[in-house]
């Protein structure tokens, strides 16, 4: 099966975003990855609702909100309003994450879960069934363009393991480090989804890269 394609918007071109999501609009891009910081959960601050809302306007393929910000729970409706279509908290950023995944839901939009590369997926046991996304971070959240952590490829065999036993629809979406070279074996190890910010913002010819990437199985 072919993967999703998710480039991240972060390391776009914040001055030309609409050429860069009409881009995005004509490759073969399924959704945009819109990451979301707040400068206390990670050391960083990327951007907000109205950039959003600007994004959104252009857009023609569903947002995948990834929100690295502490007490989501306050900001879900704001963000499903701003045109969220999936929308992802942090495990290690929920006390109540049962309750936060109902109230993704509630808005309409699609619940995922995102994992830190310290927090093991084994934490998902009683959730996974609830879920239609968990993102496995491949890097620590704060910053576009780090290196890859090996170790996602065994957690994400873990991770489909633990969707397959629990009978879950959930998709496993990889974050971060994400290129030509390592694509093929996250695939192979269960990746549905796949993030791509560096790797394909940097690329002389983007459209290029993300078909490449969409076809990297052929
Ligand atoms: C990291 C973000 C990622 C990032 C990916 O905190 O969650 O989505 O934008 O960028 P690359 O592909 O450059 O690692
Ligand atoms: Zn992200």
């Amino acid at each position: 099966m072919r993967p999703l394609i998710a480039p991240s918007v972060l390391a776009s071109d914040f001055a030309n975003l609409q050429s860069e999501v009409e881009m995005l609009n004509t490759s073969q891009a399924d959704w945009l990855h819109i990451d979301i910081m707040d400068g206390r959960f990670v050391p960083n601050i990327s951007f907000g609702f109205p950039v959003m809302q600007a994004i959104k306007k252009h857009a023609q393929k569903p947002m995948d909100v990834h929100l690295m910000i502490v007490e989501p729970e306050l900001y879900i409706e704001q963000f499903r309003a701003a045109g969220a279509d999936v929308i992802s908290v942090h495990i290690e950023a929920c006390n109540h994450l049962h309750r936060t995944i109902q109230q993704i839901k509630a808005t309409g939009a699609k619940a995922g879960v995102a994992v830190n590369p310290h927090t093991s997926v084994s934490l998902l046991d009683d959730i996974i069934a609830d879920l239609d996304l968990v993102c496995l971070m491949s890097v620590n959240p704060g910053f576009g363009g780090q290196k890859f952590i090996e170790n996602t490829y065994r957690k994400t065999e873990a991770l489909k393991n633990l969707i397959l036993q629990r009978n879950s629809q959930a998709l496993i979406e990889i974050d971060g480090g994400v290129n030509q070279q390592n694509a093929r074996a996250l695939l192979d190890s269960g990746a549905d989804v796949l993030v791509a910010g560096s790797f394909v913002f940097s690329a002389q010819d983007p459209i290029a890269t993300i078909a490449n990437l969409k076809n990297v199985l052929k």
